[in-house]
Order: C-alpha cells, then structure tokens, then sequence
C-alpha cells in the first residue's frame, strides 16, 4: 500500500498494531504518542518513525503534524486510537476526571483531525479512522464519562465525514474490543470474584470466541482495510470490531 500514515496511540494496544499492519501492507507510518520510550522501540521494530505528542497541546499536535507531513514528503491517512479509560460511578464524576477524559478522548481527535486537514486535502484520497468504542452505543455503567467522550468523538466523526467529503475525505469510527493494555489494567484492578464475574460475562456477551480481540489479528487488518483505496467508498460508519459484543 503506497500511503503515508499518521498512527496516533501507536506505541501501545490497538495502535501498535496498526503501526506494524500498516507497514506490513507496505505503507510508510510516522506513530505519534505521549509515550516515548515504548512509542520509539513500537515504530523501530516496524521499520518507522516516532514522534512525541501530547494530543491534549494544540500547538504540539500541529508542529507533530508539519514534521510528519515534511519526513514523509505528505499524509494521506491518520488513524487516531489515543485514549484513556475513565470508570466511577456516575454520581460521584468531579470535574478534574471529567476534563481529563474530555481533553484526551473528545478533544484530542479534534486537534488531530484539523492538524491533519490541509495535508488529506492535498492527497488524492484522504481518510481519517477515529477510535470510539461499544460504550458510545451502548449503556456503560460506572463509565459515564467514557462512554459521553467516546459519544463525543463518534459524533464529530459522522459530521465531517460529510463537511470534508468534498476535499475527496473519509471519516470513519472503530468501536473495537480487544486485549491491550488499557483492558488489563482494568480487569487488574477487580477482585478475584469481580475477574470470574468479568470473564463470565465477556463469554456470555461475546458471540465470536467469548474473549475480546487479538489487536494484530482481529483489528488492526480492519484498519489497514480503511486505510486503503479497497475502503473509498466507506465513511461516516461505525465500524464495530469486537466479535459481536453487544449485538
Ligand atoms: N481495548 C479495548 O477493548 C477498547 C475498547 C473500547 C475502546 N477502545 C479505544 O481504543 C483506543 C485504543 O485503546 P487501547 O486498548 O489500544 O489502549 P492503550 O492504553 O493500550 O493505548 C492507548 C495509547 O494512547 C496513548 N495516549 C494516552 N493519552 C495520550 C495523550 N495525551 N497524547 C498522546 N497519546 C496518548 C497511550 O500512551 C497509549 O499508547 C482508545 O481510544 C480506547 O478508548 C479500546
């Protein structure tokens, strides 16, 4: 695949590997993340390059964007997956919790996707593929907050996958589950009743394997599709990869 792409998240989870199926496919990735160490060993084991970014800085976000766009000699795709995972009941949401997950789940996209705007418009065929997730479609309990960022996000996609379409833009939205490290953190933090409850359940509501995703296997393949010309006539979808959860 003769792309440029812009991976956001790419040193952790489903953004690693989006960084090694893209350039598996052939693509040229330049991976941003707020995570340097990981987010550098990430892109050299795939062959790319890494640049740190805080997606929460305006200013960092568009100078990140400007370097990427001058190493590559332009941009044709981002794929932003960077986010956060944000639990508590409802009732008890402070403020600070919810700026956090506002700045990085709805208005990180936000930078990336207007710092990337003038170089998909000079592309022949530019896309976007935001990260979402089941909870913007679904109830989520205890994740209110995460699930409105994640509502936030999957909104603002839909509407410039029409206000850019003229520029020959997609937008599209992944609600994906899969097994990285932000899940095992959560799982990790349950007690041993709450990890049998936890893995019951996912055996219960997932109809494909009754386990979330392998990010290699069972995600990233779907997002180097979107990437694609194979994807030219998809946008403004949500695109659920999590092996029916929640159908
Ligand atoms: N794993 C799942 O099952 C699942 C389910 C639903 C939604 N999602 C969403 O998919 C995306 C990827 O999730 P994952 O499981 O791979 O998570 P992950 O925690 O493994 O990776 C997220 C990456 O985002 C980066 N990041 C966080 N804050 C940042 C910031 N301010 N600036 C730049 N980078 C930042 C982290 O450093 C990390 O590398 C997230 O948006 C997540 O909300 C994941």
């Amino acid at each position: 695949m003769d792309k440029k792409v812009v991976v956001v998240g790419g040193a952790s989870g489903v953004g690693a590997a989006c960084v090694r199926s893209l350039a598996d496919a052939g693509a040229t990735v330049v991976s941003m993340d707020v995570s340097e160490e990981l987010g550098q060993e990430t892109a050299r084991a795939a062959g790319q390059s890494f640049l740190r970014c805080d997606i929460t800085d305006r200013e960092q976000v568009f100078a990140a964007f400007e370097e990427a766009a001058a190493s590559m000699g332009g941009i044709d795709a981002l794929v932003h997956t960077a986010g956060i995972l944000l639990q508590g009941p409802a009732a008890e949401l402070d403020d600070q919790s919810w700026e956090r997950v506002m700045e990085i789940n709805a208005r990180g996209p936000v930078y990336t996707n207007q710092a990337v705007l003038p170089f998909l418009k000079k592309s022949e065929r530019g896309s976007i593929t935001n990260f979402a997730s089941s909870a913007a479609l679904t109830a989520y309990p205890n994740g209110a907050a995460y699930a409105a960022s994640k509502g936030a996000v999957t909104a603002w996609t839909r509407s410039i996958a029409v206000e850019w379409a003229p520029f020959d833009i997609r937008a599209n939205v992944v609600h994906p589950s899969a097994a990285t490290p932000m899940l095992e953190a959560h799982r990790d933090k349950l007690s041993e009743e709450g990890k049998i409850a936890y893995d019951e359940l996912l055996k219960q509501k997932v109809p494909l394997g009754g386990r979330f995703g392998d990010p290699d296997r069972d995600i990233a393949p779907v997002i180097t599709f979107l990437v694609s010309d194979g994807a030219r006539f998809v946008t403004g979808q949500n695109i659920a990869v999590n092996g029916g959860y929640y159908i």
